[in-house]
């Protein structure tokens, strides 16, 4: 059993609210990774589960039990961090011993735990080494490994133990951009080989929504969504969550609800999206708004109803990004590099998908559609 749950957990550092009332569950076996910007308290969070920081207020569950009280020591959880902290006088195997050396383990049924012997550290070793791709490195010292190498010894020392849980804080950043790409897909099967619940902490959206079976978003110390990447992408509960995953970020203008007989739309500054009128039936005519449209979603098309005039032009290879002033906002649409070329000061014409409109409370932020 090693599902996590936090309810209603609160942790103050003097004035500082790190950790918001945060009520969270994850699952046996599930990739949760926590996501949000520097300092919204994903560390602490994580550092809450592991023991090493205590809960101010509400009730913090490893499985069954509650823990707010029960030591990292006897938590059955391995944490590993950004800078990997390896024990550079010692080898890659021995490294990697070590959770093995001082601990008790349960390994006897119905008996006490015990200290392992030598014989089922070293299984455990080779086996953790193996399936890290580690074993012809067993010898040799940290100093002589790559980052990549080095991050892969962390986390084979991490899985020796057997822990219900694995909690990684930002464990990719040291690495370059290559060789994250690849400990990502590393991780994930390392998940699924192991079907053991992993808390990841990131920044960075990629890797959340790479690898994540759900991610929670978190600002400030409050839990912003919690759900699949791809639904968490595809309807942001708020303006936070719209404007924060997503790369570029969704475009967001605000704009009051216009309705006539013939439909329902929304005017910004001189111009007007049409909008479902279906989806949008509930929306009273004057309503202030936030529209938000992915830069995906918008097209250049002759027949369009907005015009924006081309700001700049980015060109990544395999497609383009256009930056456009729109009254005094600007916006960005993501084309192919195959589409017709534009250039700065050309007036576009744009259509945005009517299915991938996003409309925001100004005040609230809050979805309203
Ligand atoms: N030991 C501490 N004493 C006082 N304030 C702290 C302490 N640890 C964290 N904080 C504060 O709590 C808030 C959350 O910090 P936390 O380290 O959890 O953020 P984070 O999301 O991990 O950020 P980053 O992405 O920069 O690592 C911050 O405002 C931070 O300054
Ligand atoms: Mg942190």
């Amino acid at each position: 059993m090693s599902e996590v749950a936090f309810d209603g957990v609160t942790k103050r550092f003097g004035e500082v609210t790190a950790v918001d009332q945060l009520t969270l569950d994850i699952a046996d076996g599930e990739f949760m990774v926590l996501l949000g910007p520097s300092g919204c308290g994903k560390t602490t969070a994580l550092r809450m589960i592991a023991g090493l920081e205590t809960v101010t207020e509400g009730t913090l569950r490893i499985g069954d039990r509650v823990v707010n009280d029960v030591e990292a020591k006897d938590r059955d959880i391995a944490m590993v961090f950004q800078s990997y902290a390896l024990y550079p006088h010692m080898t890659v195997a021995r490294n990697i011993e070590s959770p093995l050396v001082a601990r008790r383990f349960h390994v006897d049924a119905d008996a006490p735990p015990r200290k392992l012997t030598a014989a089922e550290r070293s299984e455990r070793v080779d086996q953790a080494a193996r399936s890290l791709g580690l074993t012809d490195l067993m010898g040799r010292k940290p100093a002589a490994l790559s980052g990549g190498q080095r991050q892969r010894v962390a986390l084979a020392r991490a899985i020796v133990a057997r822990p219900s849980a694995f909690l990684m804080d930002e464990p990719l950043s040291n690495l370059d951009a290559k060789l994250r790409a690849q400990t990502r897909i590393e991780l994930v099967e390392l998940h699924e080989r192991l079907a053991t619940t992993f808390v990841y902490v990131t920044h960075d959206q990629v890797e959340a929504m790479t690898m994540a079976d759900r991610i929670a978003v978190l600002n400030e110390g409050r839990l912003q969504q919690v759900g699949p990447p791809q639904a968490v992408y595809e309807r942001p509960h708020n303006l936070f969550v719209a404007r924060f995953i997503g790369s570029p970020p969704m475009n967001t203008v605000p704009g009051t609800v216009v309705r006539t007989d013939t439909g329902v739309a929304v005017q910004l500054g001189g111009q007007r999206i049409d909008l479902d009128p279906v989806a949008h039936e509930p929306l009273a005519d004057g309503t202030e708004v936030v529209i938000g449209v992915r830069p995906e979603h918008l097209a250049v098309d002759p027949d369009g109803q907005v015009k924006a005039q081309v700001r700049a032009v980015e060109w990544l290879g395999h497609e383009r990004l256009v930056v456009c002033d729109l009254a005094e906002h600007h916006i960005t649409v993501r084309q192919s590099s195959g589409a017709e070329p534009v250039a700065p000061g050309d007036v576009l014409a744009l259509t945005a998908d009517p299915a991938h409109v996003h409309l925001f409370d100004p005040n609230t932020t809050e979805r309203l559609n």
